[in-house]
């Protein structure tokens, strides 16, 4: 096949100037070299990664996803029915959330998914009288909150006693025999997860000494597990997408395989979101205006917090590349910004790019998880759309 033309910054050059922006822009040679890559990793180990349907549920990347062998955690009933239309194996489907309601639980317990990971003692007496009233059996883990802070950003740290997530450590013991009491539940393991966007090995090492001393305390007590749920979590590098473009895989596991201490037979489950999708996809945006005030250069996008809500909502950095500036050298310092009415529709403040004018086509890279699946309609604006880039 011919190979197509890419621009300086990598991107193929027809796509991005005839597609109507904004839209969001999938590289699926990143992202089928991402999943080899996981694969890789664990290959002749017992270990099986569940992708985090909430950081990209877009049907075309869930399929290349579920093509690949992953499973599929999910956290809402539109995640079970998106998964299961995409291909994925309900027997490798996870569900977590705080919140389940009685259609998703009933949902989940119709397809047979594998496991639902279990936040709390209502919960749990909910899911067994469900699968009770339906005639089956459901697999369930208990999320235990472990107590670990991941020093990320506070709304995405999970794992700390002040959390609403899973059951805390103290009152796992008497959860756990209450549901070896209970006729419509099969225990099958225990599911951890501390937070997102984790970029030292540090918090993780700390969640396998957790779970080794978890593993010890039951095993003397006669129960084991089948299944140990780690979670996610794994950062990328939002600083240098093009010097990593694919996550560093090999560290992540390897603290798993030399800390993580699993029993005989029993299997390590991941539920990576961001780690694999999150370098493949770019928001590509047209300039509408650029404007002066008395202390500030603006540059004004078609796509705005609507598109890609990260940097309003928790102020993540996010590099931003001018695709068509012309080479001359210069720089000036802008806010980049969307058309939003709100104040914290901003993509950047003082960022140094090429000189820039109405019509340049602006690439927001590193966007592919927790972009496209956190977009909204707010000020009755189209959702983005997207397309599928490959290089030959
Ligand atoms: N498992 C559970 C139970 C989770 O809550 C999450 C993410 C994951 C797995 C996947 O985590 P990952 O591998 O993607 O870090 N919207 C935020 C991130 C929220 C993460 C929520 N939970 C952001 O844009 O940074």
């Amino acid at each position: 096949m011919m190979s197509r033309t890419l621009n300086k910054h990598g991107f193929v050059t027809d796509l991005v100037e005839k597609t109507p922006t904004p839209f969001y822009y999938y590289d699926m040679d990143i992202l089928h070299e991402t999943l080899a890559e996981v694969n890789r990793q664990i290959g002749g180990h017992p270990f099986k990664v569940h992708y985090a349907v909430k950081a990209n549920g877009n049907p075309h990347i869930l399929k290349t996803i579920a093509s690949h062998g992953l499973g599929a955690d999910l956290v809402s009933g539109g995640e079970v029915k998106a998964a299961i239309e995409a291909g994925f194996d309900p027997r490798e489907m996870t569900f977590s959330g705080v919140g389940k309601t009685d259609w998703e639980i009933r949902l989940g317990i119709e397809n047979g998914i594998g496991c639902f990971n279990v936040e709390s003692v209502p919960e749990l007496d909910i899911i067994n009288q469900l699968a009770g009233e339906m005639g089956k059996k459901a697999n369930i883990a208990f999320r235990v909150n472990p107590d670990i802070d991941a020093h990320t950003h506070k709304y995405i740290t999970t794992g700390t006693a002040d959390n609403k997530f899973g059951i805390t450590l103290e009152a796992l013991e008497q959860v756990i025999n209450h549901a070896l009491t209970l006729q419509h539940v099969c225990l099958r393991g225990l599911h951890f997860h501390i937070g997102s966007q984790i970029t030292t090995m540090q918090p993780f090492v700390m969640l396998c000494e957790t779970i080794n001393k978890l593993l010890d305390y039951y095993s003397g007590r006669g129960i084991n597990f089948e299944m140990i749920n780690v979670g996610g979590g794994l950062g990328i590098n939002y600083n240098d997408p093009d010097m990593h473009p694919i996550p560093d895989f090999e560290s992540y596991f390897n603290t798993f395989k030399q800390h993580l201490q699993l029993r005989p037979n029993q299997l390590l489950h991941f539920e990576l979101g961001r780690s694999i999708v999150g370098g493949c996809g770019s928001l590509i945006s047209r300039v509408v205006f650029v404007k002066e005030t008395r202390n500030k250069k603006f540059i004004i996008l078609d796509a705005g917090m609507t598109d890609l809500i990260r940097p309003a909502l928790y102020e993540a950095h996010h590099e931003i590349q001018n695709l068509t500036a012309a080479d001359t050298g210069t720089q000036e310092t802008y806010d980049v910004v969307g058309p939003v009415c709100e104040s914290s529709d901003v993509f950047a403040h003082d960022r140094s790019l090429p000189t820039t004018h109405r019509g340049d086509l602006i690439a927001i890279r590193s966007a592919g998880a927790y972009g496209e699946s956190m977009s909204s309609r707010y000020n009755m604006r189209p959702l983005p759309s997207s397309v599928f880039a490959t290089r030959e």
